[in-house]
């Protein structure tokens, strides 16, 4: 199946668990309108994409991995609606509409973002599919991936850094922190969900991560620079404008693509070990290198 086609019916499995999660009747209709406005609002879905094919590719079925894939989808739209407040990159354009603080209001927009983290963490321990063990090692990964040692590290060292001039190393640590955390974990949480031990598998799965959860942000930098914002569905030259720290910043835009080239090439290399099994993760890696929004 072509990779488009592919991502859209993981895209629509995804949203049909998450809508029936919070489809419930709540004493604040606003909260539950901005939730919903926050998570469906066509979001590629990448990290529940990852989920599902790790998954499947190691022989299990899709149901095992639903509640994983939902998670991980509040946690991202979570961190999206954070991340454009006025406090933090002060957007106004996120998946092509007005983000979550303009269309409703800040402390909304706050509010929204809590409780769709809190919302992940029960979709997994609430899944009677899966065992009591599954579910632990799933939240374990999940809020490692989140939180002060993860994305939200990420974030702070992102913020705490607009203006300077980074070595390629620190800038290294925080893509592989604010983007490559939960990229890296959906991987895992597809391979907890399928039941993997094989250390030589889990092995190369880590190094397919890496490569594409930094890759993810190189080219979301790039398209800071080249995309159109109709396109991207968020105000392009945003970084620049911020002088956020990123990767042309530091490397020039030649020098970025040439670092998403080689990253491109390690996470190929990686998969090499599943053989013919490893299509939908090989093409997934071509689509994140190669999107333009
Ligand atoms: C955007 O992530 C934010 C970054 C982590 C760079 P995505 O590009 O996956 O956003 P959506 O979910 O498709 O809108
Ligand atoms: C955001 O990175 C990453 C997270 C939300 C964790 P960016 O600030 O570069 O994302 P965009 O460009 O606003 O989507
Ligand atoms: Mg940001
Ligand atoms: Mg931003
Ligand atoms: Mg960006």
């Amino acid at each position: 199946m072509e990779i488009r086609n592919l991502l859209k019916s993981y895209q629509e499995r995804v949203d049909h668990h998450l809508q029936k999660c919070i489809n419930k009747d709540s004493i604040d209709p606003v909260l539950q309108e901005s939730m919903q406005y926050s998570l469906f609002n066509g979001g590629k879905r990448i990290r529940p994409a990852l989920i599902y094919m790790v998954n499947a590719m190691l022989g299990s079925s899709h149901e095992q991995a639903d509640s994983a894939a939902a998670a991980i989808e509040c946690i991202h739209s979570y961190s999206l609606v954070h991340d454009d407040l006025p406090a933090m990159d002060d957007d106004d354009l996120r998946r092509g509409k007005p983000t979550c603080h303009i269309a409703f209001d800040e402390a909304t927009a706050i509010l929204a973002g809590d409780a769709l983290q809190c919302l992940a963490f029960e979709l997994i321990s609430s899944d009677d599919k899966l065992t009591a063990e599954t579910r632990l090692n799933l939240i374990q990964k999940l809020s490692h991936a989140s939180g002060h040692q993860g994305m939200v590290v990420g974030q702070s060292f992102d913020l705490r850094n607009v203006g300077n001039s980074l070595s390629l190393e620190r800038l290294e640590a925080m893509h592989q922190h604010k983007t490559g955390a939960l990229l890296t974990c959906s991987v895992q949480m597809g391979a907890i969900c399928a039941g993997l031990t094989d250390q030589k598998q889990l092995a190369a799965l880590a190094e397919y991560s890496n490569a594409i959860g930094l890759a993810f942000q190189v080219q979301d930098d790039i398209l800071d620079i080249e995309g159109d914002s109709a396109v991207i569905g968020k105000p392009q030259g945003s970084d620049l404008e911020q002088n956020k720290p990123t990767y042309p910043a530091l490397l020039g835009l030649e020098g970025a693509k040439l670092k998403l080239q080689q990253l491109h090439q390690q996470a190929l290399s990686a998969l090499d070990v599943f053989g013919e099994d490893a299509s939908e993760l090989k093409a997934l890696a071509d689509f994140i290198v190669h999107r333009d929004h």
